[in-house]
């Protein structure tokens, strides 16, 4: 089978890459034309454990392609996969204009069968708006009785975890609404489901939700559990223990249970705001993730306001270290990512800031240039610093030396948005100490 992936980010190139790891022709396709370049040169854009391994296997044996040219693959190909990207826009729904436009390139070069399926995350009735953009473009070119099919295929994978999750999916949801759309993703499918992973298929609207639910659930977990750390802080309980405590309840479960700084990433927080956006459109007030946004705008201010309190306001001009800029360990993506707000609240108040970061270094400097001063290490981070803030919980930060840092500290303040450190230890080696929900 040959297919082209178009948007070559880090849902198209994991999805490239882990099809052509298990045989089939792959076009990654990409407007950017550097990036095209690169990775034809071997160089990747993201990082993503395991990616570069793969990618680079594929493409010697020449079943990954990269190109920037759509048009001249596309009907060498039997299936198109959209995975570019679905920015917020202005009003928080999701901006389509990258999605229409590759269909708008099919609908104006198909001349054969082609089953076009939506990897990135849509809006319900978006599947309807490619298919109608498709169609229009082949009446224009008189091609109006031309067969294709659409279908929906979001994407479940986690940056950081993306090839295993995508190798060894919990499900695979596929939206379609014909036989032949069925079997040609059955077919693809096959080698991911054998140890019986799951392929759920749906309708195709249903498909569409799946996801912004999905990732609405994940986030409200989230916001809950910062609530009630906040609340735990103010009463005296240990969010730790009531963590452990309700996560027994099979009912609830274990997992994504953690509280910290706010979530980030490239995912959440767009697709909160466009599923609250969807329902404005059509006329319903989605109370609940309306909450779970604004306890989360405010956790991302917690690390600060902790800091203010503890030196009475009397910051500016303090030197402060940050550990983690990325929105979570293992990847760079900080797309929104706490450590943003952070510095951002901290420049606004007149603090020095030196930050470290094992691979997110390049991605925060993009954004925010040189207000910061970029350590080159852990340790050269917390030089003369009059606190430390622990924003994303890269394994490298789990047991450092306290000895080490007692002498390069210039005061013992340790602030962890993560709560990756056992409170006694950290007081016992003589720290001030921190964290999300617990004494
Ligand atoms: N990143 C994640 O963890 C993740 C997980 C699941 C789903 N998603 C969804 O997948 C989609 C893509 O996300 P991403 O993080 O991979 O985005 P990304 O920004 O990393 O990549 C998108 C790519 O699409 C390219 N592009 C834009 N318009 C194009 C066009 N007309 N033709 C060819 N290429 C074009 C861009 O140049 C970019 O390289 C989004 O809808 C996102 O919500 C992302």
């Amino acid at each position: 089978m040959k297919i082209a992936i178009v948007g070559t980010g880090y849902v198209g190139l994991v999805t490239g890459a882990c099809f052509s790891e298990m045989g089939v022709d792959v076009y990654c396709i990409d407007v950017d034309s550097e990036k095209i370049d690169n990775l034809k040169r071997g160089i990747i854009p993201i990082y993503e454990p395991g990616l570069e391994d793969l990618v680079l296997k594929n493409y010697k044996a020449g079943r990954l392609k990269f190109s920037t040219n759509l048009r001249v693959v596309l009907n060498e190909v039997d299936v198109v996969f959209s995975a570019v990207g679905t920015p917020p826009d202005e009003d928080g729904s999701a901006d389509l204009k990258y999605v229409l436009e590759v269909s708008r390139t099919i609908g104006q070069n198909l001349n054969k069968y082609i089953l076009v399926v939506t990897k990135s995350t849509v809006p319900v009735g978006t599947a309807k708006l490619v298919r109608a953009t498709i169609q229009e473009e082949l009446n224009k070119r008189g091609k109006s009785d031309l067969a294709f099919d659409v279908a929906s295929n979001p994407e479940f994978l986690k940056e950081g975890a993306a090839i295993d999750d995508f190798m060894s999916p919990d499900r695979v949801v596929v939206g379609i609404e014909s036989d032949r759309a069925k079997e040609v993703m059955d077919r693809l499918y096959k080698p991911f489901t054998l140890n019986n992973y799951r392929i759920i298929y749906t309708d195709i609207s249903s498909a569409e939700m799946i996801k912004y639910a999905a990732n609405a659930m994940l986030a409200t977990r989230i916001s809950f559990m910062n609530d009630i750390a906040n609340l735990c802080d103010i009463v005296g309980a240990d969010v730790n223990m009531v963590r452990m405590g309700i996560g027994a309840d099979n009912r609830i479960g274990k997992k994504f249970l953690y509280p910290g700084c706010g979530y980030g990433g490239s995912c959440f927080p767009k697709d909160v705001k466009a599923l609250i956006q969807t329902a404005t459109n059509k006329g319903y007030n989605m109370q609940l993730l309306k909450a779970v946004e604004s306890v989360n705008e405010y956790q991302k201010g917690i690390l600060f306001e902790k800091f203010v309190n503890y030196y009475n306001g009397d910051i500016a001009g303090r030197t402060v270290a940050i550990w983690g800029l990325a929105f979570k360990p293992k990847t760079d993506d900080v797309r929104e990512a706490p450590s943003l707000v952070l510095i951002k609240k901290l420049i606004e108040a007149g603090v020095n800031i030196r930050v470290y970061d094992p691979v997110a270094m390049n991605e925060i400097k993009k954004r925010i240039g040189d207000v910061v001063i970029y350590a080159k290490d852990m340790y050269d981070a917390i030089i003369d610093s009059d606190a430390l803030f622990l924003v994303t919980e890269w394994n490298e930060f789990r047991l450092p030396s306290w000895v080490a840092m007692k002498k390069i500290m210039k005061y013992p303040l340790i602030i962890d948005g993560r709560n990756i450190y056992n409170g006694s230890d950290v007081r016992e080696a003589g720290f001030e100490y921190y964290c999300i929900g617990a004494k």
